[in-house]
């Protein structure tokens, strides 16, 4: 496993790439440091042809703890604009490899935003969600707002960013922020073997997946629906779509080669 001081990076024969946060003595909050390594990271993610799939991680303990709230103490207005953080985001937005994040403990803020940034969330029984910027004279910053809106409806939102409470991995699933909740131990096992799987598929299927449904949510349905067919269309002209077809019927597993 590479290791640098804060991010740990584990790319897998099976395509399928392993980043942990690592930063235990401050709960792994992204300072400014990690938030650019993780850029970096995904940025190099993407272009590799090796990687199919990516589990991000905080590991056993917790997931974020949010921004690193030293990084506010004394910043003036000029100085946040001119971070760009948006930047370190967009690497994470532009990611055309499906992102699947396996939260365990708290996953706040910053570190509830970085889940959002992923397709899949598994969420440890234990781990707790929650936007708790209100409580330090602030607001969500990172899409929290936007991004808890369009995945859990404008109430249940309401209640997160305008109480800061914690919610835990079941009231999250059922409000939709968590799309699998399983045993503590279980979180990094099970989120690496759902990666393994979409690994195996044809990543041009995959990836036209992600793609058309993320783009799909901010569309009208009848450009989104266009869209999802056009894409739908395109795959006909691959050779791993003409493979999956052929194995099916041959009864045997499909040998996706990603042309
Ligand atoms: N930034 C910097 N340091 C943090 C941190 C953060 N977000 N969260 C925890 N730490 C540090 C603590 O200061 C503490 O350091 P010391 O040992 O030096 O005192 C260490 O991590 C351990 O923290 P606790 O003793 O508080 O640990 P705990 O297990 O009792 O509680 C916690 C854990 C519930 C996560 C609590 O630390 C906490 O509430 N953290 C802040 C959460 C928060 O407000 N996040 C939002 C940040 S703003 C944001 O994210 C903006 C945005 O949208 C981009």
């Amino acid at each position: 496993m590479e290791s640098t001081q804060i991010l740990k990076l584990n790319i897998q024969e099976d395509g399928v790439a392993l980043v942990e946060i690592h930063r235990p003595e401050a709960r792994n909050a992204l300072n400014l440091e990690l938030r650019q390594t993780l850029s970096e990271t995904f940025q190099a993610l993407n272009q590799n042809p090796a990687v199919r799939a990516i589990v991000i991680t905080g590991g056993e303990k917790v997931f974020a703890a949010g921004a690193d709230i030293k990084d506010f103490t004394t910043a003036t207005t000029a100085q946040m604009y001119l971070r760009h953080t948006e930047q370190y985001w967009q690497s994470l937005v532009d990611c055309s490899k499906p992102i699947i994040a396996a939260v365990n403990g708290y996953a706040l803020g910053g570190g509830c935003e970085l889940a959002m940034h992923a397709d899949i969330i598994i969420a440890g029984q234990s781990a707790k969600f929650g936007q708790p910027e209100v409580k330090l004279g602030l607001m969500p910053g990172a899409g929290g707002t936007q991004r808890l809106l369009r995945a859990i409806g404008k109430f249940k939102t309401m209640l997160l960013v305008l109480s800061g409470k914690f919610i835990s991995a079941e009231e999250a699933s059922q409000m939709g922020l968590v799309s699998e909740v399983v045993e503590d131990e279980n979180t990094i096992p099970h989120a690496l073997e759902l990666a393994k799987t979409i690994a195996s598929f044809s990543p041009i299927a995959v990836q036209q997946i992600k793609e058309v449904t993320n783009l799909g949510q901010d569309l009208s349905l009848q450009g989104a629906l266009t869209l999802e067919r056009k894409a739908f269309q395109i795959l006909f002209d691959t050779q791993d779509q003409k493979e999956g077809v052929n194995a099916f019927f041959e009864k045997r597993p499909a040998q996706y080669t990603g042309e």
